[in-house]
């Protein structure tokens, strides 16, 4: 126990018999300072080791806690675990949010590009769902296209010359002349602007595959998809490397000649 020197307890009785014997909430008048120290105890246990202490001239005043900290003190504390738990709540957060914003469609490769390239410069024509006009601009829905160019190498050739030089090249067909239905015969509908001198190769290959695969609807697996469609096909890697539509076929395995000039186009059977 830290020794209270003799002289202030007398001073401290003293002070308080002429204060008009009010106790402080010790309650112990001989031993103030010990019994503060107890009640201290509850909250701060590493007190009990004092008694190894030096003795010191003064007493070691320990203010009881005003109600307000002694209420913090005892408070009941978030445990380690829980910390951790809210510790990677942002992160959970952030990957929720992730898996609940839907997937984008795709932007890259020849359907995506193709998809914008048709609402700019087709669908005015053609229709924003590709359903065309009647007596107009040709249908892309139910593989129209496919039907009507049974080789995507008759369909580049077209789109990239249009009506005008397909007529002044005295050429009647531009797709399968037997086509289920009846050939499309130049001319007919009005006039198909050509698009090979407004857009790139890469461009006008990928307007034609969201024509047949994406408007169309057919699957997006098979010969011509691997050859001209996919997005590591070798007709698009070389139209994005900027072979021009009349070359294209030239880097494709066993392509028909797209070629500089309108041609008649082919049956399904070539
Ligand atoms: C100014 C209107 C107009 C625009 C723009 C237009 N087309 Fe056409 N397209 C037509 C018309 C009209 C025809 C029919 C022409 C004919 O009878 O000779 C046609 C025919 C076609 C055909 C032949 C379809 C078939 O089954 O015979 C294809 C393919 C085609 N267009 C693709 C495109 C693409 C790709 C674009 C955009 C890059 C485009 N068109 C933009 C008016 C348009």
């Amino acid at each position: 126990m830290t020794e209270i020197p003799e002289h202030l307890l007398k001073r401290s009785k003293a002070a308080r018999a002429k204060a008009g014997g009010e106790e402080p909430a010790a309650g112990a008048s001989d031993a103030p300072a010990t019994a503060v120290a107890k009640a201290d105890g509850a909250a701060a246990p590493a007190k009990p080791a004092a008694p190894a202490a030096p003795v010191k001239p003064a007493a070691p005043v320990v203010k009881p806690d005003s109600p307000v900290v002694a209420a913090y003190k005892a408070r009941k504390k978030v445990p380690i675990w829980a910390m951790l738990g809210l510790a990677i709540l942002p992160v959970w957060g952030f990957m929720y949010a992730q898996a609940l914003t839907p997937e984008k469609k795709v932007v890259q490769g020849p359907l995506g590009i193709g998809a914008k390239v048709y609402a700019s410069e087709c669908s005015g024509c053609h229709m924003a769902d590709g359903s065309g006009a009647a007596g107009g601009a040709y249908s892309f829905l139910k593989s129209d296209a496919v039907t009507t160019f049974p080789h995507i190498e008759d369909q580049l050739r077209w789109v990239s010359f249009g009506t005008k030089a397909y007529a002044d090249a005295g050429i009647r067909i531009a797709g399968d002349p037997n086509r289920a239905g009846g050939p499309h015969v130049v001319g007919t509908n009005g006039l198909m602007p050509a698009q090979g001198t407004k857009l790139s190769s890469a461009q006008l290959l990928a307007v034609v595959c969201h024509e047949r695969f994406a408007l169309g609807g057919i699957e997006q697996s098979g010969d011509e998809w691997d050859k001209w469609c996919s997005p590591s096909s070798p007709a698009w890697v070389a139209a994005e490397g900027g072979t021009s539509i009349a070359e294209l076929g030239t880097k494709v395995d066993g392509a028909l000649e797209i070629g500089s000039t309108p041609k008649p186009g082919t049956t399904a059977t070539k």
